[in-house]
């Protein structure tokens, strides 16, 4: 399916040109935006180019608009392209095309990228997400960046674009010398083995308590972080142990989750680069000396006029830091894939982090590509930040600091489809009712992370998830279920589907959701734009509502003639391709029976 407002586009400033020869083309362009219009009777799409237009071209905007429209190409497409006020150009579809953009939904969705797109070059797209830290729980930030990074790659690869999905795991850091601490003075490697990260974790929690009444301990962790940055044999395996036990547990959740990657690349794996980061850094002159020898990037003056806190890249003790790390990875990216774009999903707490290090790392040039033909290609440095998670249930909101484990919440989930599947009273036999309720609260759980604004905070209310009603995961599986379960009738009554020829459109019903689906691609691209997986659950919910109305409105499987019946089997069918996909990229399976 296209991406008919690109086309739009062209349409516009074709008539624009033509109407106003006195406008650039590159002008035009910039100003034209194709939206939806005001109200649903004026078709599909609009443009408010001639009130953007009006001062530029001393004319108001309603002869722009008019003189827009005598110009307009004409286009099968379109069934009309008319003025309203006060400046407003309104498309409408025409039912050949609805008609033509059925018969393509009928055989499968994928989003077709036009020619003038970037998208489908050799350059990958980068998504790194996850990034957890080994030898402890996951946080309530670090189930979110799973979740999100993993749809958002999923929506990167939908878009035509190859993606490299990378898990930055955290598997540095001078905790490694109070967990190394703890395991040589109460560890139990059979406790640990069996149940990793609470093990681990558990021992961590353990050196704190007995930090506070010996303080002694903090000195002899960080002797032990040494000893491992200096390369001690014995040191090294127990954190190459520690580190593999802690992948363990981590690779059980993503298998639940569905969540895959291309690479689990530890922060310890950029350690011996970060010498190049430093002396590439020298060499450009933008590393000053600070503190008691450090070494530090000057960040410059705030808006106040005074200095900014400045970037440290390399400690006095002459250890390297988290920044020096995460610009060597840069570097290392940037010489593997070549990427248009690396996307960092990352929770907000750390967007000062992310300042910095683009910053740095445009300083050292870090952020172009040479090419053989002398022009530098570069590369978008973007941190994918989000709010926080809460819970309004209070037995998980009292619990202290971010110890809500992951396995928790999707048990909870898991357990309450359970006993809404009991109430609704499911069609399914008790071993099938088992997978789905997995199915369901999984799918629950993610929908709720990616059918928000990612920069909004998050709470977590257990009635709004797990429901039929709204904007929730059941909701939609449900609405795939019944659309299956229509097929299924109809197979049963007719035999096999048979969607040859072109379907004919009738009822307003079946045009109404035939032009949902063929914007939705719109909504997949703007969420694209904006990385933000919610502009298209909000898209794939008001296909769903479209959908039920459809079914309420119109006979399908006992549609009065063969025609009208092929057309309207052929609407379920598109609706239920879309669906799919989008849920796809959301990273939930759909179900033929609920
Ligand atoms: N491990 C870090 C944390 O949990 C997140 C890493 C983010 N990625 C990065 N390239 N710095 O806080």
């Amino acid at each position: 399916m296209k991406i008919l407002s690109r086309d739009l586009v062209a349409l516009v400033s074709q008539a624009l040109l033509e109407a106003f020869p006195e406008l650039g083309s590159e002008e035009v362009l910039t100003v034209i935006s194709i939206d939806d219009p005001r109200d649903v009777k004026h078709g599909e799409f609009a443009t408010g180019v001639a009130m953007k237009l009006s001062k530029r071209l001393g004319k108001a905007p309603k002869d722009i608009a008019e003189a827009l429209i005598a110009h307009f190409p004409k286009d099968y497409r379109l069934e009309t392209v008319e003025f309203a006020m006060p400046g407003f150009v309104n498309m409408k579809l025409s039912d050949a095309f609805l008609q033509e953009g059925l018969k393509q939904l009928e055989g499968g969705f994928s989003v077709e990228q036009g020619v003038d797109v970037t998208a489908g070059e050799e350059r990958p797209i980068i998504v790194e997400y996850s990034s957890t830290n080994a030898a402890k729980h996951m946080g309530v930030h670090h189930i979110i960046t799973t979740i999100l990074g993993d749809s958002l790659a999923n929506l990167v690869e939908f878009m035509g674009h190859e993606v490299v999905r990378i898990n930055h795991l955290g598997d540095w850091g001078t905790h490694f010398g109070k967990i190394i601490y703890a395991i040589e003075a109460w560890g139990d490697t059979a406790a640990i083995e069996a149940n990793p990260n609470d093990e681990l974790t558990r021992l961590y929690v353990k050196f704190h308590e007995e930090a506070e009444k010996h303080p002694e301990l903090e000195e002899e962790a960080r002797k032990i972080f040494k000893a491992l940055e200096d390369g001690d044999e014995e040191r090294t395996a127990l954190w190459k142990w520690i580190v593999e036990e802690s992948l363990k547990d981590l690779r059980k959740i993503f298998t639940r989750l569905g969540v895959e990657f291309d690479h689990i690349t530890g922060e310890s794996f950029y350690l011996n680069m970060t010498d190049e980061v430093i002396a590439d850094g020298m060499k450009a002159g933008v590393f000053t000396e600070g503190e008691g020898g450090s070494l530090i990037y000057p960040m410059g003056l705030d808006e106040k006029g005074e200095e900014k806190t400045p970037a440290l890249i390399r400690k006095s003790d002459g250890t390297t830091l988290y920044l020096t790390r995460d610009l060597a990875t840069i570097k290392y990216r940037m010489d593997t894939w070549h990427p248009l774009a690396i996307l960092y999903v990352v929770d907000h707490a750390q967007s000062l982090h992310f300042v910095q290090n683009f910053i740095v790392a445009k300083a050292l040039g870090y952020d172009k590509i040479a090419t053989a033909s002398g022009a530098d290609l570069s590369t978008s440095l973007e941190h994918i930040s989000f709010g926080r998670m809460s819970f309004g249930d209070r037995s998980m909101s009292t619990r202290k600091g971010n110890v809500i484990k992951l396995s928790e919440i999707l048990d909870e989930a898991v357990k309450r489809a359970g006993s809404l599947a009991a109430n609704k009273g499911s069609e399914l036999p008790r071993e099938d009712l088992y997978a789905l309720t997995e199915i369901v609260g999984v799918a629950s759980v993610k929908y709720t992370i990616l059918s928000q604004d990612r920069n909004k905070d998050l709470v977590f209310d257990w009635d709004k998830i797990i429901t039929l009603e709204g904007n929730s995961a059941p909701y939609l599986l449900y609405s795939y279920a019944r659309g299956s379960s229509i097929v299924q009738k109809a197979e049963a009554q007719f035999g096999p589907l048979d969607l040859a020829g072109l379907p004919k459109l009738t009822e307003e019903a079946e045009k109404a959701m035939v032009r949902k689906l063929i914007k939705f691609p719109e909504a997949l691209q703007r969420a694209f734009d904006e990385r933000k997986p919610h502009i298209m659950t909000t898209a794939l919910y008001e296909l769903c509502q479209e959908f039920n109305r459809f079914y309420g409105n119109v006979h399908v499987v006992n549609a009065t003639t063969e025609m009208e019946r092929r057309s309207r089997l052929g609407v379920v069918c598109a609706f239920m391709n879309v669906l799919k996909s989008g849920l796809s990229i959301l990273g939930i399976p759909v179900l033929d029976r609920m």
